[in-house]
């Protein structure tokens, strides 16, 4: 597995990609969330640590095929337009949740689930964003870099790339420019 690999809306997966080393996430948010064998170890620890703090968190999101993909992206373009959906969703082939190698995170307080914007300023997201780069995890649309990455600010979605990921959270780099300078 690369887990460098770019995906992007110029660097697109084929309708047919399946990683072949997925596994069951047994993330408690629901049944056969599926994820990358080795991101599921490195989240696995990471999710640990981050209990020691108290923090309870898990994966919502992990490996989505082309065609849940395609259907969920058309369903935000039908529910809030095209504009939105193209700052929060990406088309099919083109999001890096069909590498098996992207994890949406949720947090659980008092055994109640919060996702998406309302985990943006919890202490857990915040240890998160600190820490999730020991792991290899970088975040992977942060705050500010809308036009390079091409997406909304998404605090929940952390994307492994293994050892590289301290390199790009100490350098504030974003894959994409990590990407490009490493081409130069
Ligand atoms: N929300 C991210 C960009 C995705 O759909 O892959
Ligand atoms: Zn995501």
């Amino acid at each position: 597995m690369d887990y460098l690999v770019l995906v992007n809306r110029d660097n697109l997966l084929s309708k047919t990609y399946i990683p072949n080393n997925l596994v069951n996430s047994l993330s408690i948010y629901r049944d056969n969330i599926m994820i990358d064998n080795k991101v599921k170890r490195m989240f696995s620890l990471m999710k640990l640590d981050a209990l020691k703090h108290g923090y309870e968190i898990d994966i919502m999101s992990g490996y989505r095929s082309y065609k849940y993909q395609d259907n969920i992206y058309n369903r935000l373009i039908r529910d809030k337009g095209f504009n939105y959906a193209f700052r929060h969703i990406a088309p099919p082939g083109a999001s890096e949740h069909q590498t098996g190698l992207a994890v949406d995170v949720c947090v659980y307080r008092n055994n109640k689930c919060y996702i998406e914007y309302e985990i943006c300023n919890f202490d857990e997201i915040v240890w998160l964003h600190k820490n999730a780069h020991k792991y290899g995890f970088i975040l992977r649309y942060p705050e500010g870099m809308e036009e390079v990455t091409g997406y909304n600010y998404e605090p929940w979605h952390f994307r492994y790339v293994g050892n590289i990921a301290s390199y790009l959270y100490f350098n504030k780099l974003t894959l994409e420019e990590y990407i490009n300078l490493s081409k130069k």
